[in-house]
Protein backbone atom coordinates (compact mmCIF):
# COMPACT_ATOMS: atom_id res chain seq x y z
CA UNK A 1 0.00 0.00 0.00
CA UNK A 2 1.24 3.49 -0.85
CA UNK A 3 -0.22 7.21 -0.08
CA UNK A 4 -0.88 8.79 -3.24
CA UNK A 5 -1.26 12.70 -3.97
CA UNK A 6 -4.54 14.32 -3.66
CA UNK A 7 -5.12 15.94 -7.39
CA UNK A 8 -6.47 19.98 -5.96
CA UNK A 9 -9.28 22.11 -8.01
CA UNK A 10 -7.65 23.67 -11.07
CA UNK A 11 -6.41 20.49 -12.01
CA UNK A 12 -7.85 19.20 -15.58
CA UNK A 13 -8.30 15.78 -14.08
CA UNK A 14 -10.68 16.79 -12.09
CA UNK A 15 -13.24 17.69 -14.78
CA UNK A 16 -13.07 14.97 -16.84
CA UNK A 17 -15.40 12.23 -16.94
CA UNK A 18 -13.76 8.65 -15.62
CA UNK A 19 -14.24 5.19 -17.35
CA UNK A 20 -15.77 2.06 -16.38
CA UNK A 21 -13.64 -0.36 -14.43
CA UNK A 22 -13.88 -3.35 -16.86
CA UNK A 23 -10.58 -5.63 -15.40
CA UNK A 24 -11.03 -6.49 -11.45
CA UNK A 25 -7.30 -7.33 -11.00
CA UNK A 26 -4.45 -6.48 -9.04
CA UNK A 27 -4.26 -3.23 -10.58
CA UNK A 28 -7.68 -2.38 -9.18
CA UNK A 29 -7.16 -3.68 -5.45
CA UNK A 30 -3.62 -1.74 -5.20
CA UNK A 31 -5.53 1.35 -6.49
CA UNK A 32 -8.30 0.51 -4.01
CA UNK A 33 -6.39 -0.50 -1.38
CA UNK A 34 -3.65 3.14 -1.79
CA UNK A 35 -7.37 5.33 -2.07
CA UNK A 36 -8.31 3.58 1.65
CA UNK A 37 -5.18 4.45 3.06
CA UNK A 38 -4.90 8.09 1.36
CA UNK A 39 -8.79 8.70 2.48
CA UNK A 40 -7.78 8.05 6.24
CA UNK A 41 -3.94 9.77 6.24
CA UNK A 42 -6.52 12.83 4.70
CA UNK A 43 -9.10 12.16 7.78
CA UNK A 44 -11.74 12.72 4.97
CA UNK A 45 -15.27 10.90 4.51
CA UNK A 46 -15.05 10.16 0.74
CA UNK A 47 -12.44 10.00 -1.96
CA UNK A 48 -12.61 9.13 -6.07
CA UNK A 49 -9.93 8.20 -8.22
CA UNK A 50 -9.70 11.34 -10.19
CA UNK A 51 -8.44 12.69 -7.04
CA UNK A 52 -5.86 10.99 -7.17
CA UNK A 53 -5.06 11.39 -10.47
CA UNK A 54 -6.79 8.08 -11.99
CA UNK A 55 -9.67 8.45 -14.52
CA UNK A 56 -12.09 5.03 -13.36
CA UNK A 57 -15.16 4.57 -12.01
CA UNK A 58 -14.00 3.78 -8.30
CA UNK A 59 -14.55 5.14 -4.65
CA UNK A 60 -13.83 4.64 -1.21
CA UNK A 61 -16.18 5.66 1.32
CA UNK A 62 -15.68 6.13 5.42
CA UNK A 63 -18.68 4.76 6.26
CA UNK A 64 -17.30 4.80 10.41
CA UNK A 65 -17.98 1.89 12.66
CA UNK A 66 -18.42 -0.67 9.24
CA UNK A 67 -15.03 0.63 7.76
CA UNK A 68 -14.07 1.54 4.56
CA UNK A 69 -16.56 0.72 1.77
CA UNK A 70 -15.28 0.11 -1.58
CA UNK A 71 -17.31 1.60 -4.90
CA UNK A 72 -16.53 0.06 -8.28
CA UNK A 73 -18.66 1.21 -11.24
CA UNK A 74 -21.21 2.84 -8.86
CA UNK A 75 -24.66 4.23 -9.74
CA UNK A 76 -27.46 5.86 -7.61
CA UNK A 77 -30.50 3.92 -8.17
CA UNK A 78 -32.78 5.35 -5.39
CA UNK A 79 -33.07 8.78 -3.37
CA UNK A 80 -35.03 10.63 -1.80
CA UNK A 81 -35.31 13.00 1.21
CA UNK A 82 -33.32 15.86 0.92
CA UNK A 83 -30.40 17.66 3.46
CA UNK A 84 -28.96 21.11 3.85
CA UNK A 85 -25.66 21.25 5.09
CA UNK A 86 -22.14 21.74 5.23
CA UNK A 87 -19.90 20.02 2.52
CA UNK A 88 -16.11 20.38 1.59
CA UNK A 89 -13.55 18.41 -0.65
CA UNK A 90 -10.36 17.20 0.27
CA UNK A 91 -9.63 18.43 -3.55
CA UNK A 92 -11.09 22.06 -2.98
CA UNK A 93 -8.64 22.19 0.84
CA UNK A 94 -9.49 25.26 3.07
CA UNK A 95 -13.47 25.44 2.04
CA UNK A 96 -16.91 24.67 2.65
CA UNK A 97 -20.10 25.08 1.24
CA UNK A 98 -23.54 24.75 1.80
CA UNK A 99 -25.67 22.15 -0.60
CA UNK A 100 -28.56 19.94 -1.03
CA UNK A 101 -28.57 16.72 -1.36
CA UNK A 102 -30.89 14.16 -0.86
CA UNK A 103 -31.39 12.30 2.54
CA UNK A 104 -31.59 8.63 1.79
CA UNK A 105 -29.14 6.96 -1.17
CA UNK A 106 -29.25 3.93 -2.57
CA UNK A 107 -26.14 2.76 -4.61
CA UNK A 108 -25.51 -0.21 -6.74
CA UNK A 109 -21.80 -1.23 -7.47
CA UNK A 110 -19.43 -3.75 -8.02
CA UNK A 111 -16.96 -5.17 -5.38
CA UNK A 112 -13.09 -5.23 -6.01
CA UNK A 113 -14.22 -8.81 -7.79
CA UNK A 114 -16.82 -7.57 -9.76
CA UNK A 115 -19.71 -8.70 -7.73
CA UNK A 116 -23.02 -6.65 -8.04
CA UNK A 117 -23.78 -4.87 -4.74
CA UNK A 118 -26.53 -2.39 -3.25
CA UNK A 119 -25.64 -0.20 -0.48
CA UNK A 120 -27.79 2.34 1.36
CA UNK A 121 -26.49 5.90 3.00
CA UNK A 122 -28.55 8.15 5.15
CA UNK A 123 -27.78 11.45 5.98
CA UNK A 124 -23.42 12.49 5.77
CA UNK A 125 -23.39 9.20 4.25
CA UNK A 126 -25.66 9.92 1.69
CA UNK A 127 -24.57 13.15 1.32
CA UNK A 128 -20.59 11.33 0.48
CA UNK A 129 -21.89 8.81 -2.52
CA UNK A 130 -23.98 11.73 -3.79
CA UNK A 131 -20.69 14.10 -4.09
CA UNK A 132 -17.98 11.36 -4.68
CA UNK A 133 -20.21 9.78 -7.55
CA UNK A 134 -19.90 13.42 -9.05
CA UNK A 135 -16.21 13.22 -9.44
CA UNK A 136 -16.48 9.92 -11.29
CA UNK A 137 -18.49 12.49 -13.94
CA UNK A 138 -15.86 15.67 -13.51
CA UNK A 139 -18.04 17.71 -11.25
CA UNK A 140 -17.39 19.49 -8.05
CA UNK A 141 -19.57 20.41 -5.53
CA UNK A 142 -18.59 24.29 -5.42
CA UNK A 143 -20.92 23.76 -8.79
CA UNK A 144 -24.20 23.14 -7.38
CA UNK A 145 -23.15 24.60 -3.71
CA UNK A 146 -25.65 27.24 -2.71
CA UNK A 147 -23.04 29.77 -1.52
CA UNK A 148 -19.31 29.19 -0.21
CA UNK A 149 -18.31 30.06 3.31
CA UNK A 150 -16.85 33.21 4.12
CA UNK A 151 -13.64 33.51 5.52
CA UNK A 152 -14.98 34.95 8.90
CA UNK A 153 -17.47 31.54 8.95
CA UNK A 154 -14.81 29.76 8.35
CA UNK A 155 -12.42 31.12 10.81
CA UNK A 156 -15.35 30.73 13.19
CA UNK A 157 -15.74 26.91 12.84
CA UNK A 158 -11.86 26.30 12.83
CA UNK A 159 -12.72 27.97 16.42
CA UNK A 160 -15.13 25.90 16.88
CA UNK A 161 -13.13 22.74 16.32
CA UNK A 162 -10.13 24.08 18.23
NI1 LIG B 1 -14.58 15.68 -3.23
Amino acid sequence: MALRNIVTVGDSVLTKVSRPVTKFDRRLHELLDDMAQTLTEAGGVGLAAPQVGVLRRVVVVDTGEDGILELVNPEIIQESGEQTGLEGCLSVPGKYGIVTRPNFVTVRAQDRNGAWFEAEGEALIARCFCHELAHLDGQLYTEIAERMLTAEELRAMEEEEA
